[in-house]
């Protein structure tokens, strides 16, 4: 009664890997309980997902290596993975909704989230240009919602703008605002091909861990330039960030609590230092209780059907 925070399954949206194949599930070392699925197998998934009462998957891809360029250009191709899992997430559960990631790095060949100039610095510019023509792509196979995770500057304006002009008014940008140079996205960068791949660090386009102001400066600027929501990454170590960021706009605010996060948990648990169930509610209550309206989490399924029990 006293309580003042609640958790429930709509709080939760869950990430999914999607890989080539049919029938196909590849666990992932790094990240354990968690695989990749083809894109049969991830319908699969979403139904248990609307079952348990989750409201939206956040889709990765694990492009094939022969698919992976400098310029990332299969992230244009209509008929890449992305784009085959979100048509059938949405013919097959069509009240699940769907948010994709919009960044080069699942596609490149150098594992960046971007392209690279001759010294290898990622270019702002040029970059925003393709990402334009991702979000497209996945807003005519039927992505609900947008999310930028790559960083650049200037790329929420754009994505809007062109939204707009196709005929995609209504599809939602959640613009990874504050996203963190961080050392907890090893096991995601498994997931997704990218570890082996990647040529140096992000912190050219990725914030330095030890700014919060800039973080406000970052979040202003994606909501000035039309985000309908905002979030933070990684999740636990930057929950001063998210309570900064729910006193000063009043735009919604979601967590990512990345692949390190959950393999820490879980880790912790094969340990015996902790209790599985326990660990998760609580890191996702204080989620909550520092303003999130939603959280990404690995754990999303099994947290929703405990939040049901
Ligand atoms: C790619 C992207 C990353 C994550 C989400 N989108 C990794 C990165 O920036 O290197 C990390 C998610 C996680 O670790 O769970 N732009």
């Amino acid at each position: 009664m006293f309580a003042e925070n609640r958790l429930s399954p709509a709080d939760l949206i869950w990430p999914l890997f999607v890989t080539d194949g049919d029938g196909v599930e590849e666990p992932i070392a790094a990240l354990p309980g968690v695989s990749r699925w083809s894109v049969d197998l991830i319908v699969a998934r979403a139904r248990e997902a609307r079952d348990a009462g989750i409201p939206c998957l956040a889709l990765f891809p694990n492009t094939p290596p022969d698919r992976r360029s400098d310029d990332g250009a299969e992230a244009l191709n209509p008929d890449n993975l992305m784009c085959t899992a979100i048509r059938a997430i949405k013919d097959a559960v069509p009240d699940i909704g769907v948010l994709t990631d919009v960044a080069l790095d699942p596609y490149t060949a150098h594992g960046q989230d971007g392209l690279l100039d001759q010294d290898g610095y990622v270019v702002n510019d040029a970059t925003v240009d393709v990402l334009i023509g991702q979000s497209l792509n996945q807003a005519a196979a039927g992505a609900d919602i947008i999310a930028p995770s790559d960083m650049m500057d200037g790329r929420i304006g754009a994505i809007r703008e062109a939204l707009e002009e196709t005929g995609h008014a209504n599809v939602q940008i959640m613009a990874y605002a504050a996203k963190y140079a961080s050392a907890f996205y090893g096991p995601f960068r498994d997931a997704v091909g990218s570890r082996g791949l990647l040529r140096g660090d992000k912190k050219n386009y990725q914030m330095d861990p030890a700014n919060g102001e800039e973080a406000l400066r970052e979040v202003a600027l994606d909501i000035a330039e039309g985000a309908d929501s905002v979030m933070v990454k990684p999740g636990l170590p930057y929950l001063d960030i998210v309570a900064r960021v729910r006193d000063r706009f009043s735009v919604p605010v979601f967590a990512y609590q990345v692949s390190g996060e959950y393999a820490m948990i879980e880790a912790a648990v094969a340990a015996g230092a902790g209790e599985r169930d326990a660990l998760v509610l609580e890191t996702l209550m204080a989620f909550k209780r520092a303003g999130c309206s939603g959280v990404l989490t690995y754990h999303a399924l099994h947290a929703a059907r405990l939040m049901g029990a």
